[in-house]
């Protein structure tokens, strides 16, 4: 399995205003877009007791609220409020609580995600200039297995 390279995880124009629920290399992914537009790849499974990030709220200030206990996680993966014990830090609730998260960059239509731990040894996005080049026309399928 190839972990350190991007892989496309959705189309831009499916990651609206809602957490969208993506699966790579057999992994559950939730993404959603920041206020400012920017999109977010974190594990789906919330580090609590497991509940899905993607039936979750995603929140003014660029963090996702989990379903279940509403606990919020920011586009770094880091727990940025345990409801049940607002003004508390939750650090000190939860010491080292957090969630995977995962670099992305949008082009040529799509969301890309990287999945390994060596971005500074991976190859870049593939490189296509036709992509903005009126002489040439894409298209994208999709399929589902
Ligand atoms: S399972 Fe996510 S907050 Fe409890």
């Amino acid at each position: 399995m190839f972990t350190n390279v991007w892989y496309v995880a959705a189309r831009s124009e499916d990651l609206q205003d809602k957490p969208l629920k993506v699966r790579m290399l057999g992994c559950d992914f939730v993404l959603y877009r920041e206020p400012g537009g920017k999109a977010v790849c974190l594990s789906n499974v919330c580090p609590h007791r497991g509940g899905s990030l993607a039936h979750g709220k995603c929140k003014d200030d660029g963090s996702i609220a989990c379903p279940y206990h509403a606990w919020s996680f920011n586009g770094e993966g880091k727990c940025t409020q345990i409801a049940s014990r607002r003004g508390e830090d939750p650090q000190d609730v939860a010491p080292g609580v957090k969630i995977d998260a995962y670099p992305t960059e949008e082009r040529y239509g799509f969301i890309w995600a990287f999945l390994g731990d060596e971005p500074e040894n991976a190859a870049p996005i593939i490189d296509m200039p036709e992509y903005d080049d009126d002489g040439f026309r894409s298209t994208t399928t999709h399929s589902e297995v």
